[in-house]
């Protein structure tokens, strides 16, 4: 019988949805590595995420010692030579394709040549960045949906040379965490979900940019008409402002369609600084 792979997992970047992967694949006895340049974001991630786990033992949700071993498990780095070993690396750094490229090539430095690479883009697909890494035919997408801790959904894509192996591997990997996986077999931009997701950002941007509905009661109405669970000025503060004007503009450039342009209403809040949740002030925080 083969050995089953050892529950190892580098995730290399610290923010809000880099901190709580790594905390999931520690709730189900993954040892992780969670890598940051900024020790402070560690900090942060390791606090906040404690926090949410230890809210879920008040609740009578987590054993209290399962919650500690899986706080325990999760080991905070600022050193990326540490994730050689790990069966998986996950990136999940900001959404801008040289800061990826840049940390796609030193985790391939570092991750063993076999380790999977998985990048957490939404809207840059992972053969994008073929030429940054060692091994093509273990590296993909594995994309998770905001907050990780909650969201059910992962998104695998499989690259252009992304290895059967590699995709089965993942699928596995996102199961095991507890997570539910749907393969997208080519590449396309959005995947699946935001590109559903982000045309109906731009239908509500719209309307509130042509004066027919304030964006609390264009909230109110996707909420109670369509049953979503926040409207989609709530989503976008939750996803951060900067993130989803980032996301409509790289679905502008690789299809060259109007459609995804970053409507006004948006980019001027990202000038100005207000990100969403995240700063402090957005849509509707
Ligand atoms: N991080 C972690 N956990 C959170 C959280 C957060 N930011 N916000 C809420 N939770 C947890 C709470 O602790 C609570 O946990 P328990 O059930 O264990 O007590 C649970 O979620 C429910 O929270 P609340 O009762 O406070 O609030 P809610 O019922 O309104 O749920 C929500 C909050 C889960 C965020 C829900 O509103 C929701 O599902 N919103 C839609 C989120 C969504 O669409 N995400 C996808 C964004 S797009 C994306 O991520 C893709 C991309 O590439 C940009």
């Amino acid at each position: 019988m083969s050995k089953a792979p050892p529950k190892t997992l580098a995730v290399v970047g610290a923010g809000a949805m880099g901190g709580q992967i790594a905390f999931q694949a520690a709730l189900h006895g993954y040892d992780v590595h969670l890598v940051s340049r900024k020790p402070e974001r560690l900090q942060t991630a390791c606090t906040d995420n404690g926090e949410l786990l230890r809210r879920r033992v008040e609740k009578g949700k987590l054993g209290a010692e399962e919650c500690e071993a899986a706080l325990a498990r999760v080991q905070a780095s600022t050193d990326l030579s540490h994730i050689g070993g790990c069966s998986v690396v996950l990136e999940s750094v900001a959404e801008d394709r040289e800061v990826k490229r840049e940390v796609l090539q030193r985790i391939s430095e570092n991750a063993d040549v076999d380790a999977i690479i998985g990048t957490n883009s939404s809207t840059l697909s992972s053969s994008l960045f073929e030429q940054d890494v060692r091994n093509p035919q273990r590296l993909l997408n594995v994309h998770f949906f905001n907050p990780p801790l909650v969201m059910q959904l992962v998104e695998v894509v499989r690259g252009e040379h992304t290895a059967d192996a590699t995709v089965e591997a993942a699928m596995r990997f996102v199961s095991d965490i507890g997570k539910t996986p749907v393969l997208v077999t080519k590449e396309t931009y959005g995947f699946i979900a935001n590109r559903i997701l982000f045309i109906a950002m731009q239908e509500a941007f719209r309307l509130v940019q042509g004066g027919f509905v304030t964006v609390e009661d264009c909230d109110l109405a996707v909420r109670n008409g369509l049953g979503w669970p926040m409207g989609p000025f709530e989503l976008a503060d939750l996803v951060g402002l900067d993130v989803v004007e980032a996301i409509l503009a790289e679905g502008h450039a690789q299809t060259g369609e109007d459609r995804w342009t970053p409507p006004a209403i948006l980019s001027e809040r990202v000038r100005r600084g207000d990100l969403g949740k995240k700063s402090g002030s957005g849509f509707r925080t």
